[in-house]
């Protein structure tokens, strides 16, 4: 492919070969910080692919939202597709809008109602085994519990026992799935170590998913859950989905709706132990509107402020931290050509935190979402969950999940940051504390909570 140097947008590493490749895959979000110096609209050559970022909130918008079609799915996520297969985050065409239709009724509002309460009991349940006083790291909690959420509401599978090595398995594809020079340069049956490993833990993975759609077949049981529609969906020829299908949709819904909540969880519990004057707002919030009981769906339109606390902690780290795309047809962006094979990117990570947009971005400030704050900033200025027809289709669900979790245990627990324990992000496939979160479990005991001594009356003051 050879195109006009002058029409290729500028940015700072072309021409360097090799450079770009090696930021990437070190510092990939200082990479991005920086280019975003250069403008709205740059390109970067990543040793032979032409690249375009783009930084503006209207170009991300023509990308994700005007032409969707004109592309795909990028690099790395195509790359690992030995992983998702052909799962609803990395197919593509009409396979991906049959198999988004069919999953779609498992995320429909009313559905997801019905899995507040499992959200809520599974987070009551991880409490259980803390005591005031430990330390623990709270992104493996976090983990652990989103696993378990994911198995349960929509496969209805209990993977309490497993749930350890299941989420180690996981986070070690994430991880490995996001080396550039990796995943660019050695196709995955190269009988390397880094391959072996990562088919070991697929093989792992699959074992276990396997067994859960075998049960369930077996039983024969219609239990109502997206096993179940997925099992009894038929094409119009009467052909049911294969296993392999039911492997790539299933690990996919592990992978993507797991990890992603809880690192939005993991962040919100390390700015918030950062951030008195927020953990005390929160904390009023919740005693004021639930008195000490459990939350349940109803309480969520009376809890602004804990969805904000989500909200702006997934401004500051979007646990999706950057879209890449490819053209499969020829398009203009910002006045550019961009040619069929040609990347693009857009990095949350950067656009979440322009001065254009946010006033001292670099705070976490929760009240910046008060008010109509949302409305008033280009639409793609904030985009955790992507947009488009690809946009998340785990959106509300993971919203309410990580809400209701905030809310069940903040209100039993205040998280104290364990002294010199470094927090800093690693952006893999998901931008996750690269080396956990570790707390110190203080208890706290909700104004108007119901306790022993209290009395009747002083319960229904509250
Ligand atoms: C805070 C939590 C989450 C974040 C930040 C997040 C973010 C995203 C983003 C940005 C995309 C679009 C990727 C792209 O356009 O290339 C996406 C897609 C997807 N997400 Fe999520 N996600 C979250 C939770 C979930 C949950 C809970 C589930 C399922 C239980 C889920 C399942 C999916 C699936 C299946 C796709 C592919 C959708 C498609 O292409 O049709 N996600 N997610």
């Amino acid at each position: 492919m050879w195109f006009r140097r002058d029409k290729f947008p500028p940015g700072p590493y072309t021409g360097l070969k090799g450079w770009s490749l090696r930021a990437l895959s070190q510092s990939p979000l200082e990479m991005f910080a920086e280019l975003a110096r250069h403008g709205d609209i740059v390109g970067i050559r990543v040793v032979n692919f032409r690249n375009i970022f783009v930084n503006h909130p209207g170009l991300i918008e023509e990308v994700l939202v005007g032409h969707p079609r004109r592309y795909y799915k990028g690099r790395v996520l195509r790359a690992n597709r030995h992983v998702f297969g052909e799962g609803l985050l990395t197919s593509e065409g009409d396979f991906w809008l049959r198999q988004r239709r069919l999953v779609q009724p498992a995320f429909h509002r009313a559905r997801i109602a019905a899995y507040a309460e499992t959200m809520v009991e599974y987070a009551q349940r991880v409490m259980e085994s803390w005591r005031a006083g430990e330390e623990r790291d709270v992104h493996q909690e976090m983990m652990r519990l989103t696993l378990q959420i994911v198995a349960k509401t929509l496969f209805n599978a209990d993977v309490t026992r497993d749930a350890s090595d299941v989420g180690k398995s996981l986070e070690l594809l994430l991880e490995l799935g996001a080396d550039f020079r990796r995943t660019l340069f050695v196709p995955h049956w190269v009988p390397t170590l880094t391959n072996l490993r990562i088919k070991r833990e697929i093989t792992f993975i699959e074992n276990i998913l396997y067994r859960i759609i075998n049960e369930r077949r077996a039983s024969g049981r219609d239990t109502g859950d997206l096993l179940s529609m997925l099992l009894h969906v038929q094409d119009e020829d009467g052909s049911r989905m294969t296993d392999k299908q039911l492997r790539d949709e299933t690990i996919t819904l592990f992978l993507a709706g797991h990890e992603t909540t809880a690192s939005s969880l993991s962040w919100a519990w390390w700015l918030l132990a950062q951030n008195p004057a927020a953990e005390a707002k929160l904390h009023g919030e919740l005693d004021e509107v639930l008195c000490g009981r459990a939350p349940s769906i109803d309480d969520l339109a009376r809890l602004p402020y804990t969805a904000n606390v989500i909200t702006e902690s997934m401004r500051l780290y979007p646990p999706a931290w950057g879209l890449a795309r490819i053209a499969v047809e020829d398009h203009e962006l910002g006045g550019y050509p961009v040619k069929k094979g040609m990347g693009v990117a857009m990095a949350q990570w950067v656009v979440h935190r322009d001065t254009r947009w946010y006033d001292k971005p670099e705070e976490f400030r929760p009240e910046r979402w008060e008010g109509d704050f949302a409305k008033r900033i280009p639409r793609f200025a904030y985009f955790p969950f992507g947009g488009g027809p690809r946009q998340c289709i785990g959106n509300s669900f993971a919203l309410m999940e990580a809400t209701l979790i905030l809310a069940t245990i903040a209100q039993r627990y205040r998280l104290r940051l364990v002294p010199y324990h470094p927090v800093v992000p690693l952006a893999s496939i998901t931008l996750r504390p690269r080396y956990g979160v570790r707390v110190v479990l203080e208890s706290r005991q909700p104004r108007g909570a119901r306790s022993p001594v209290q009395s009747k009356q002083a319960v229904s003051a509250c």
